[in-house]
Order: structure tokens, then C-alpha cells, then sequence
């Protein structure tokens, strides 16, 4: 059944047809990642030369459909050799910790990644009159303020060591600004849909992966808590629009980029509904909620008045999506630790002594 009708194409999300200027060499940290390995052939696509800047703590398959079109620096964030800023016109940062778990794991690397190393590489981009630097944010800043939908403007009071460290590094990139520097602050919410480096450790994917494996979907407290959610394929091109736009409009800007707030709930009902159409049965259950629950919602206007983008890919065409491609997976591919990200730190860190001369741990 879902195979046989897709959702209709058309529905664009305002990214401009083609680059203003393509002839410009992006330098994408933490580019072999989750939205890297989906942003990067985006950009290649509108014919600009991408250089990577990535541990590879996640390995580099997901890598594979371009490899041989971008230049690789295997290199660590905190460290950026001189050499891989030579030629850059603009920097896109994805590069660190990217969830609580992970950050609370190592408060201390979370803190050298995410918010020094941000600020140290806004600095070298000063240096060398690198001008555009496009850093990927997180609406989970808004996470603990009063029930509401809340806007860039919002007094945030961010408590946990992720969104504590991102926004060390929005407030740094935002002094940089003075000298030259045209910080685009992107605060993602949580994302979604497929990808060739995948995590299964983001709600969606998590739910369609649970109810493919398991037939079933666990509802933490009822499920009753709000999120803001986006397609990885929105958040990428909402970065590209971020990098294209005129300096003006987005120099020290902050724009939160979602499709829809959603409650879990709502989601898991998404879910399941969408694997059912395959005939699957699925059911869901009420269980006790976690010690801590996150639970905000944002609002994307600014997206759309600012920059004319609006994200385009729901949850219910992603959904689809992912179960058009993971629906003959084994269970060894979807619970390989390398798709969670805090299973494999944790088993990075629990192989410290071997594999240190991989270079791999944090
Ligand atoms: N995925 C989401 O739902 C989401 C939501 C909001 C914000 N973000 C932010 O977007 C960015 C990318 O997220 P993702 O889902 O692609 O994460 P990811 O974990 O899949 O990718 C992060 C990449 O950064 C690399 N990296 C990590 N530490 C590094 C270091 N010290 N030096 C060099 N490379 C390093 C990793 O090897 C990996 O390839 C992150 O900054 C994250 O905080 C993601």
C-alpha cells in the first residue's frame, strides 16, 4: 500500500532553484554525520566544493554516494589544522555532541566541542576573512521555560549541559559578528527521516524502527509531551538558505527551524497508523514517564517572513518514507549500536584502551 501512492511532489519549501554563487569552497564541520550525509550531496548539487572536517566517530559509509567529490580532513574540531580553512569562502558547523545522553556522558568533551571549539573556529574564520559561518543550534534551548509557543526572542534559561554548551557557542559567534564575522544561528528541532549515515536514537525514526522490530511503541508518560520536529532533507536546505542569503538579512540572526510542534503521542499514532498500512499490526502502551521529560514548542514564523522558507517533508511522509526503505532490514542492521549515538560513545569509551591508537575516542 505504500508503495503504490506517494505523496505528491510540488510542495516546494522556498530554497532559491540554484546557488547565487556556486563557485565557493564550504567548509562542513562534523559534515559525516546524520544531517551531513544528507546536506553535503545537496550541496554539491548546486555545484559547490565541499571540504569535510569530521572525526568520523560514526565511521564514514554513510559517506559513500560522494565520497569522491568533496575533500575529507580527517580532523577534530577542537583542533582544526590551519590548512583546512586555506580557500574557504563559508563554514557550516555540525560538528560535536549532538543530544543530552552524549553530553551528559562527557559534560567536559561536550563542553571543548560544542561551545570552545565553535567560538575557536568563528575566531580563525575572523583571521582569515572568512565571513559566513552557519552553526547548527537546537530548539532544546527553550526547554524548561513556562508552557507556550516560544520565538527567538524568548529569555532563555537553558540547565543541561547540551543546550547550556550551544548556547555558549550562539552568544560567541553573536560577539563575533562586531569584527566581520555573519553568524546564522540555527536552532533545529528534533529531526527526522531517512538518512545514509541513520540514527535510530530521534523520535521518529525511533518509533518506526519499534514498530517494524517490535510491533509495538511505548508512550512515556502517556506521551503527552511537546516537540518541534523537522525532515533532515528541510534542515538541510533551511542551512543552504541560511548560507545563500544576502548578509544583511541574517548577519546575527537566530531562526528556529520546524515543520510542526508535535505531541509524542500524536507522533506514535503517526507511526503506527503509517505501518499498518503494510498490514503490520502495532500497538502502543502507557508507560511511566521518565526521571526527565523535555517538553517545548517553538514557532517557525520567523523562517518564512525572513527567509521565505518554509519546511515542506511531514512527519507522515517521512514516516512513510522510512518504512518504504527499513521494512526488509534485519534487527542486526536497525539495532546496531552505531545508529545511537550514546550506545556507541559508550562503547567507544568502554574499548578506550584498544582503540586509542584509532584515534576514535573522545
Ligand atoms: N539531529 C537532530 O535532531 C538535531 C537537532 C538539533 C540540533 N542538531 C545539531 O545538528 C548537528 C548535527 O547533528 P547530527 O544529527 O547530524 O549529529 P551526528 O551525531 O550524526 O553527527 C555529528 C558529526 O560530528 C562529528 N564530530 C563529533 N565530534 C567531533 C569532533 N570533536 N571533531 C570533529 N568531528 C566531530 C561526528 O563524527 C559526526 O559525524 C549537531 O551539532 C547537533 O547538535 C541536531
Amino acid at each position: 500500500m505504500s508503495h503504490e501512492f506517494e505523496p505528491a511532489e510540488g510542495r516546494q519549501n522556498g530554497l532559491a532553484p540554484q546557488a547565487p554563487d556556486p563557485d565557493q569552497t564550504i567548509l562542513v564541520a562534523g559534515g559525516a554525520g546524520y544531517i551531513g550525509c544528507v546536506l553535503i550531496p545537496r550541496l554539491l548539487a548546486r555545484g559547490y566544493r565541499v571540504r569535510l572536517l569530521d572525526r568520523l566517530y560514526f565511521g564514514e559509509s554513510g559517506l559513500a554516494s560522494f565520497r569522491d567529490q568533496i575533500e575529507l580532513v580527517v580532523a577534530d574540531v577542537r583542533d582544526v589544522p590551519d590548512t583546512a580553512l586555506d580557500g574557504v569562502d563559508g563554514v557550516i558547523n555540525l560538528s560535536g555532541l549532538s543530544n543530552d545522553p552524549t553530553a551528559e556522558f562527557d559534560p567536559d568533551a561536550n563542553w571543548q566541542m560544542n561551545a570552545i571549539a565553535t567560538e575557536t573556529l568563528g575566531q580563525k574564520c575572523v583571521e582569515r576573512g572568512i565571513e559566513r559561518y552557519v552553526f547548527a543550534s537546537s530548539c532544546s534551548l527553550y526547554d524548561g521555560l513556562p508552557p507556550g509557543m516560544h520565538d527567538e526572542t524568548a529569555d532563555i534559561q537553558p540547565r543541561a549541559a547540551y543546550a547550556t554548551s550551544k548556547r555558549y557557542g550562539e552568544e560567541a559567534l553573536l560577539k563575533l559578528a562586531d569584527d566581520g564575522l555573519v553568524p546564522v544561528l540555527m536552532r533545529n528541532g528534533t529531526v527526522y527521516g531517512w538518512s545514509p549515515r541513520m540514527r535510530f536514537d530521534l523520535v521518529v525514526n525511533t518509533f518506526v524502527k519499534d514498530a517494524l522490530l517490535n510491533g509495538r511503541l511505548n508512550l512515556h508518560g502517556g506521551g503527552w509531551m511537546w516537540r518541534p520536529l523537522v525532515d533532515v532533507r528541510d534542515v538541510s536546505d533551511a542551512m543552504i538558505a541560511a548560507y545563500e542569503a544576502p548578509a544583511e538579512k541574517v548577519q546575527g540572526e537566530i531562526f528556529n527551524v520546524l515543520h510542526s510542534n508535535y505531541q509524542i503521542r500524536e507522533l506514535a499514532l503517526l507511526v503506527a497508523g503509517t505501518v499498518q498500512l503494510t498490514g503490520r499490526t502495532v500497538t502502543l502502551s502507557e508507560t511511566p514517564a521518565p526521571k526527565l521529560t523535555r517538553d517545548y514548542e517553538c514557532s517557525n514564523a520567523k523562517l518564512s517572513t525572513t527567509l521565505g522558507f518554509i519546511p515542506r517533508h511531514s512527519v507522515l511522509e517521512a514516516a512513510s518514507d522510512l518504512v518504504n526503505r527499513l521494512e526488509g532490514s534485519d534487527k542486526t542492521t536497525l539495532t546496531d549500536p552505531r545508529h545511537y549515538n550514546i550506545r556507541w560513545l559508550e562503547l567507544m569509551s568502554e574499548l578506550k584502551p584498544s582503540l586509542e591508537r584509532f584515534e576514535t575516542v573522545l
